[in-house]
C-alpha cells in the first residue's frame, strides 16, 4: 500500500470513527430511553400508522375512532377528565382539548402551556419529537377530529420527556468526554502505526547510508515494502550493488594493471638479455669466426624481430584496451571474402607442404558487418597459432563455414597437439601460454589470441575454442549476419 493511500486512509478513519461513535451513542441514547427507537417516529404520527401497538397507542387509537364516531362528547368536562386519568395511568400522558382556537379542556399537570405552542390542525408534518414548553421537556400527539358543530378539535396527549431530556444532558458530558477520548485514541494509534511504517524503513535506510559512507558494502538494504519508501530502498540497494562491482572491478583492475607491467617487463627482459649477450660477444671478440660472427647477428636480428613483433602487438592491444583502435565496418560476403583469404594462403602454404581445405555449407548469403582488416588479423593469428604448434609430418588446415541459429560460424581446425582441457579456459587470456617453456621457445608473447578475441567482440560476435589433446585443435567464430541483401551504400 502507497503511503500517500495509507495516509488517506488514515486520515478517513481519523474523521469517521468519531462520527460514527457519536451517532452509535445517540441510537444507543434514544433506545436507553424509549425502549424501541421507532417510537420516536411514532411520537408526531398519526396512532394509526403507529408500527408497534402498545396499551398507551390502543388508548389513543380508541380515542381517535370516538372522537371520529361520538365528538360530541368531548365536550364534556367529565368525560375528558376521565380520558386524562386513564392516560396518565396507561403511559404518564396528560390530556389537552382544542376546539376552534380555544383550549377546553388542560390537565393539570401541565402548565405553562402556550395553545401558540401547540401544532395546528391537520399538521401532522416534521415537529422536534420533544418540545421544550417553559423548561419542561414534553412529547406531543395530536388526533385531529370536528365537533358536531363542524368546528376543528384535536386532542393532544402530552407526555413528560423530561427524563429524557434530563438524560440527554447528564449523559451529554460523559458522550462529549467519550468522544474526545476516542479522538485522540484513534488519532493516536493510527499516527503511531502509520509514522511507525515510515520510520522503520527510514531508520534502516540512514543505518544503511551511514555503513556505506564508512565503506562497508556488504549488508543488504532490508526494506521489502512495496511503497515509496521501498522503491527508494530498492534504489539505494541497487546503487550499493553498483558501487559494490565498480570497487570491485576497480580492485581487479589494479591487479591487472600490476600484472601486466610483469608480464610485459619479463618479456622485453628475454630477448633484450639475449641481444645483449651477443653484443658483448661481438665487443669482447668471442665472434672471432667470420660463421660465429654471421651466427651472432642473425640471432641478433631474429631477436630484434621477436621484439618488434611483441611491441606491435603490445601496442595494438594497448590500443584495443582503451579502445582506441579505429574500426571501419563494411558489409561483405564472409564467403567470397574466404574464398580470396585462402587463395592467397594456400600459395605460401603449398611451399611449406600444409594442407588446406575450405567448405562451405550452401546458403543463400554470408553477409556480415566486419573490419577487413581487423578480421585478417584475426584469421591470420590463429592460422599462425597452427602452423606454429603443428608437430606432425602432414600438416592439415581445415575451414568451414556454416549457418547455425541464424548466425555465420566459421571454423579453423588444425591436426596440431591440441590444448589440454584444464588450459582451454585461459587461452584467450592475455600473456597467457599453455605451456609456458614451449611458448617462450617459439617466441610467443601470448598476446595473439586476445588480441583476436577483443576483435571479435568489437563485432558483438564470439570466439571459442575446442580441443582434445593430440588431436588438434579447433578455434570456432561466431558472427552476426548482416541482412539478407547487399546494402549499396555499404562503405569500401
Ligand atoms: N592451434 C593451437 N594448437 C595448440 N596450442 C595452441 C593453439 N593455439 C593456441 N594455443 C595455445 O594457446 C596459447 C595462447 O595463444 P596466443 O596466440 O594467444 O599466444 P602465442 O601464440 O603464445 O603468442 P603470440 O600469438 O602473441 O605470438 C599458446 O601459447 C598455445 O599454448
Ligand atoms: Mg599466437
Amino acid at each position: 500500500m502507497s503511503i500517500r493511500f495509507r495516509l488517506l486512509l488514515s486520515y478517513l478513519a481519523m474523521v469517521l470513527i468519531p462520527i460514527v461513535f457519536v451517532i452509535l451513542s445517540t441510537v444507543l441514547v434514544a433506545l436507553l430511553f424509549r425502549g424501541d427507537i421507532k417510537e420516536l417516529r411514532n411520537i408526531y404520527l398519526p396512532p394509526e400508522h403507529h408500527q408497534r401497538v402498545t396499551e398507551k397507542d390502543q388508548l389513543l387509537i380508541d380515542l381517535h375512532r370516538e372522537s371520529l364516531k361520538n365528538p360530541g362528547q368531548f365536550m364534556n368536562q367529565s368525560y375528558l377528565k376521565k380520558i386524562d386519568n386513564q392516560l396518565s395511568q396507561a403511559g404518564g400522558s396528560s390530556l389537552l382539548v382544542r376546539h376552534g382556537d380555544k383550549i377546553i379542556y388542560q390537565s393539570s399537570k401541565i402548565t405553562g402551556l402556550d395553545k401558540d405552542d401547540l401544532p395546528a390542525f391537520g399538521f401532522y408534518g416534521e415537529v422536534d419529537p420533544v418540545e421544550e414548553i417553559n423548561h419542561q421537556f414534553v412529547t406531543i400527539k395530536k388526533s385531529d377530529f370536528l365537533f358536531p358543530d363542524n368546528s376543528e378539535g384535536t386532542l393532544f396527549f402530552i407526555t413528560d420527556a423530561n427524563s429524557l431530556a434530563r438524560f440527554a444532558r447528564s449523559s451529554f458530558p460523559i458522550l462529549f468526554i467519550g468522544l474526545i477520548f476516542i479522538l485522540i485514541v484513534t488519532n493516536g494509534l493510527l499516527t503511531y502505526y502509520v509514522s511507525r511504517s515510515i520510520i522503520r524503513p527510514i531508520r534502516k535506510l540512514q543505518k544503511a547510508a551511514n555503513q556505506m559512507k564508512e565503506g562497508d558494502l556488504n549488508n543488504p538494504i532490508e526494506v521489502h515494502s512495496k511503497d515509496e519508501l521501498g522503491q527508494l530502498a530498492q534504489g539505494f540497494e541497487e546503487m550499493r550493488i553498483r558501487l559494490k562491482e565498480s570497487i570491485e572491478k576497480q580492485i581487479a583492475y589494479e591487479e591487472n594493471r600490476k600484472e601486466l607491467i610483469a608480464n610485459i617487463s619479463h618479456d622485453l627482459k628475454t630477448p633484450i638479455t639475449t641481444i645483449k649477450g651477443y653484443v658483448e660477444g661481438i665487443r669482447d671478440g668471442v665472434a672471432n669466426s667470420p660463421e660465429k660472427m654471421e651466427r651472432y647477428v642473425q640471432t641478433i636480428y631474429s631477436k630484434s624481430i621477436d621484439l618488434d613483433h611483441m611491441i606491435d602487438e603490445l601496442f595494438l592491444y594497448s590500443k584495443l584496451d582503451l579502445q582506441r583502435l579505429p574500426f571501419h565496418f563494411e558489409q561483405l560476403a564472409f564467403d567470397d571474402y574466404l574464398v580470396d583469404f585462402v587463395e592467397e594462403l594456400r600459395f605460401d602454404l603449398e611451399k611449406k607442404r600444409i594442407e588446406i581445405y575450405l567448405d562451405i555449407e550452401k546458403s543463400d548469403n554470408y553477409l556480415v558487418m566486419v573490419d577487413r582488416e581487423h578480421l585478417k588479423r584475426v584469421v591470420t593469428n590463429i592460422v599462425d597459432n597452427s602452423l606454429k604448434y603443428i608437430d606432425k609430418e602432414d600438416k592439415i588446415l581445415s575451414f568451414k563455414l556454416s549457418i547455425i541459429d541464424s548466425q555465420i560460424v566459421f571454423s579453423m581446425k588444425d591436426n596440431g597437439p591440441g590444448i589440454e582441457e584444464k588450459n582451454l579456459p585461459f587461452i584467450f587470456e592475455r600473456f597467457y601460454r599453455a605451456d609456458l617453456a614451449r611458448g617462450t621457445e617459439k617466441g610467443g608473447s601470448g598476446l595473439g589470441l586476445s588480441i583476436a578475441k577483443r576483435i571479435i567482440e568489437e563485432h558483438q560476435g564470439s570466439i571459442w575454442a575446442e580441443s582434445s589433446k593430440g588431436q588438434g585443435t579447433t578455434i570456432f567464430i561466431k558472427l552476426k549476419k548482416a541482412g539478407d541483401t547487399i546494402e549499396e551504400n555499404s562503405n569500401h
